[in-house]
């Protein structure tokens, strides 16, 4: 397909003020590749025909289905917002879209999906987003390309010529309509994905700058992601199953809001053999590298067939928010700390600039004490606790230690006296309220 470059001349920004907040969120994949419980992409994985696949739709009844329960885990944990996949690449919609009858009112189940899980996670408090796949295996318009389920199939690609692209972007330009009309305001749009180069697809086969236009005008706040393949549209970035070395910037340095989006075992959708399931304690470490970046963490959920949360994911959102009850000061609110602040080694530092407090995550407990190198720590420290008890932290200049390595003492460092057993938390946070 003969493909013009696009740029548009203006981009509007969503309102990221909350999210630079909440940091912490629930991804959610669900959809008939539940079923398989062999990842999203089986059906491009194991080449499926639509016929070979049809068999998950056939089979889709999510009678467990408790979304109420999915926001009380989700907030129990500490997250503040969800974003749940409405259409993934599979094409199967969860609502009941008048453009399609892949959806989940024509399953066996026969019901609607998105609405009571958008009554569910605001009654807890959340906010809610929305995943859309720009990729889809079902629509009959939608050409075979490089991530096709039908890419070596030589005749499925004969027909790309009878198919008319512009169709299937009016078509998501119609469903995204629905899903920003229907289900009252919606906090994020999260499109994925593009893939440039030979026989993928960017901004030219999505329309992605009318797509975008659409979201602007019905939801002029909402936050949309970066991968329409429309530079400047992105109201954050997206690192996906990797963290960022620091802070985030473009390309002048100047900083950016990010989210990185992880999975506990690999998968996104509910994979069943999958066994190499992430530490707890990883992926709160994930969460706080996170924060200490400028980043939130979108951290996915892929629920069963049956519409449950499996225990292996119930248990570590648990463990993150066991520790959340007690140090979610150390995560709302907070961003990377002020560099005239060095982090010491093995601990991570948070900030959060309107109460004025630093916050030292002690990723590796040290012997009794931690040194603080910089000026700034002599002059602005005021006083120390740990986060989990409000119990003092000793602090005092750091002239006995200099005096151990022969020197006289020091002005510019600050050492804090620690128990010598690490206490009883996954990860001990010292609160710091500075001058
Ligand atoms: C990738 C995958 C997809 C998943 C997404 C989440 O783009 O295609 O399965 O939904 O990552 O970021």
């Amino acid at each position: 397909m003969a493909v013009k470059q696009s740029t548009s001349p203006k981009m509007r920004h969503g309102d990221t003020s909350w999210f630079v907040q909440d940091r912490f969120g629930m991804f959610i994949h669900w959809g008939t590749y539940s079923l398989a419980a062999r990842h999203e992409w089986v059906k491009n994985h194991e080449k499926l025909t639509q016929d070979q696949y049809q068999k998950y739709f056939d089979h889709f009844y999510p009678d467990l289905y408790d979304p109420k329960e999915w926001a009380r885990l989700a907030r129990q944990a500490g997250m503040k917002y969800a974003v749940l996949t409405t259409k993934h690449h599979e094409g199967f919609c969860l609502w009941d879209t008048k453009y399609t009858d892949y959806k989940a009112t024509k399953t066996r189940w026969g019901k609607d999906l998105l609405k009571p899980f958008v009554e569910a996670f605001r009654d807890e408090g959340l906010r809610v987003g929305f995943y859309y796949s720009l990729l889809d295996w079902h629509h009959p318009q939608y050409t075979v390309d490089r991530c096709h389920p039908q890419r070596e199939d030589a005749e499925a690609r004969k027909l790309n010529a009878k198919k008319d692209m512009k169709i299937y972007a009016k078509y998501m330009r119609d469903q995204v309509t629905e899903l920003l009309t229907k289900f009252g305001k919606v906090d994020v749009i999260w499109f994925d994905f593009s893939f440039g180069g030979d026989d993928g697809k960017g901004r030219d086969h999505w329309e992605s700058q009318k797509l975008f236009d659409v979201v602007r005008k019905l939801q002029p706040d909402i936050l949309i992601d970066n991968r329409l393949d429309l530079p400047g549209s992105g109201d954050f970035v997206t690192p996906e199953q990797w963290q960022p070395a620091k802070p985030m910037t473009d390309e002048n340095g100047k900083p950016i809001v990010w989210e990185a989006c992880q999975t506990f075992s690999g998968s996104w959708g509910y994979y069943r053999d999958e066994l190499n399931w992430r530490e707890p304690d990883e992926l709160l470490r994930t969460l706080i590298d996170c924060v200490s970046k400028n980043g939130n963490l979108l951290l996915n959920v892929g629920p069963t067939g049956r519409g449950e949360f499996d225990d292996r994911a119930q248990s570590r959102l648990k463990y993150i928010g066991d520790w959340m009850h007690r140090h979610g000061r150390s995560i709302y609110g907070c961003q990377a700390a002020p560099p005239e602040f060095p982090c010491p080694p093995g601990c991570n530092l948070t900030y959060n600039p309107k109460e004025k407090r630093l916050y030292l995550h002690v990723l590796n407990w040290p012997y009794k004490h931690i040194h603080l190198t910089g000026k700034a720590y002599v002059e602005h420290l005021a006083y120390a606790q740990f986060l989990h008890d409000a119990s003092e932290v000793i602090m005092g200049l750091d002239s006995w230690h200099a005096m151990q390595q022969g020197g006289s003492a020091r002005k510019d460092s600050v050492s804090i006296n620690l128990p010598q057993m690490k206490p009883n938390v996954a990860v001990p946070v010292v609160e710091f309220f500075l001058k």
